[in-house]
C-alpha cells in the first residue's frame, strides 16, 4: 500500500531535514497557521526566533518581521516565502525621512513601531509594538519630547493613554486597519448589542471606539484595545457568546482555535492584508526546498537596530504566541 504525502507532511519533513522552525503571524491564512510550529504576533515570533535552537527560521509573515528576526538572530538563516510581502505602514517612512524629522526636533527621543524597516529602526532610540507602546513611552522621562512613528492611530492611542502633549506623531497608517471605520463598529454593534469588542490600535476606529466607550455608547468593560497577541489572550478568557474583532481577518482563525465556545465576527470582513496573503503553501514549500527568499541586514544597520529592539525587550514581556 502506498501512502501519499500531503503538502503539510512535506513541510514537516523538509523542516526536519533543514533543521528549520516555521513561524506564522496571526494574519496568515488558516492553512499556513495550522502547519506552522508557532503562531503569534510580530514580537513574540521574533523572540521565538531569537531563542530557537533551529539553524533556519522560515518566517511566514511580512518582510519587516523577518528582518526583526534576523536582527535578533544574526547567525541564523532567516527565510520569508516571498520577499515581496511588504507592509504599507512600514513604507510610510524611510531612514532619510526620519533623519530629516530628527533634525527638526533635536533632543527628542525616537520611538519606532516594529512595523518599520531595519534602516528606520537603526535611527530610532527604542522600538515598540502595539502591546507595549504605552509602557515604552512611559519609560521616557516626561520632559523629553518624543517622535512617535509611523502609525498615527497607535500614536493617538499612546498620547491619550499617557496624557502627554509632547509627542509628535508621524502621519502614517496601515491601509487595512485605516479602512476599519467607526461606522463599521457602530453597524456591527447594532447587529450584536451584547458582543465584546476587540480593536487593534492601528485601526481607524480605535480612537472613536475609546471615545464611544467613555461616552457610554459602547460598553467600556467589553471594549478592549489590544495587539494581535493580546487578542488571543482575551479570547481565551472571554465567556461572551459573540466577540467582534476589528483587525485583519486572518486573526479570526487563531481566536476560534483557542476558544470554540465564542463566535468571533469581523467588524469589517474586507479587512484583508494582501501582503500577508502572499504566503501560500507552494511558496512555503519553495522556501524549504530552495532556501529562498533569504533575508539579510547589513551588520552596520543591524547593530544599531538591535539596540533599539533590545531596549524594548528589556522593558517587559509584551506580545503573545503559542
Ligand atoms: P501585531 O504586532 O499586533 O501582531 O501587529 C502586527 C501588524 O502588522 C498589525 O497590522
Ligand atoms: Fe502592514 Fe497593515 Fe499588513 Fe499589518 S495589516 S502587515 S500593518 S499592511
Amino acid at each position: 500500500m502506498t501512502t501519499t504525502l500531503t503538502w503539510q507532511d512535506e513541510v514537516h519533513r523538509l523542516a526536519r531535514e533543514q533543521d528549520a522552525v516555521v513561524l506564522a503571524h496571526n494574519y496568515m491564512s488558516p492553512e499556513i497557521q495550522d502547519v506552522a510550529d508557532h503562531v503569534g504576533d510580530s514580537l513574540a515570533l521574533s523572540r521565538l526566533a531569537a531563542s530557537t535552537s533551529a539553524r533556519t527560521i522560515v518566517f511566514c509573515g511580512v518582510h519587516f518581521m523577518a528582518e526583526t528576526a534576523k536582527i535578533l538572530s544574526p547567525d541564523k538563516t532567516v527565510l520569508v516565502p516571498t520577499a515581496e510581502a511588504g507592509c504599507s505602514l512600514a513604507d510610510t517612512i524611510d531612514a532619510d525621512q526620519l533623519r530629516a524629522w530628527k533634525t527638526e526636533h533635536p533632543g527628542a527621543a525616537v520611538v519606532a513601531y516594529v512595523n518599520t524597516s531595519a534602516a528606520v529602526k537603526a535611527e530610532a532610540d527604542v522600538c515598540c509594538t502595539s502591546s507595549n507602546a504605552v509602557d515604552v513611552v512611559r519609560s521616557i522621562p516626561a520632559d523629553v519630547p518624543i517622535l512617535f512613528l509611523p502609525d498615527q492611530f497607535l500614536g493617538a492611542h499612546v498620547r491619550r493613554e499617557t496624557g502627554r502633549s509632547n509627542i509628535e506623531v508621524w502621519l502614517g497608517e496601515c491601509h487595512v486597519h485605516a479602512g476599519i471605520s467607526p461606522g463599521d463598529v457602530r453597524a456591527r454593534l447594532a447587529e450584536h448589542p451584547d458582543a465584546d469588542l476587540l480593536v487593534h490600535p492601528e485601526c481607524g476606529c480605535a480612537s472613536s471606539a475609546i471615545w464611544l466607550a467613555g461616552e457610554g455608547v459602547l460598553p467600556a468593560e467589553r471594549t478592549k484595545i489590544l495587539s494581535t497577541g493580546g487578542m488571543v489572550g482575551a479570547a481565551r478568557a472571554t465567556t461572551a457568546a459573540t466577540t467582534l474583532v476589528a483587525t485583519e481577518i486572518g486573526m479570526l482563525h487563531q481566536l476560534s482555535r483557542v476558544n470554540d465556545r465564542t463566535r468571533f465576527l469581523p467588524v469589517n470582513p474586507r479587512a484583508v492584508c494582501q501582503f500577508m496573503k502572499m504566503t501560500t503553501p507552494e511558496l512555503l514549500l519553495r522556501a524549504l526546498r530552495e532556501g529562498r527568499d533569504e533575508v539579510t541586514v547589513p551588520e552596520a544597520i543591524a547593530a544599531r537596530a538591535r539596540r533599539s529592539v533590545e531596549r524594548m525587550i528589556a522593558l517587559g514581556q509584551p506580545g503573545g504566541g503559542e
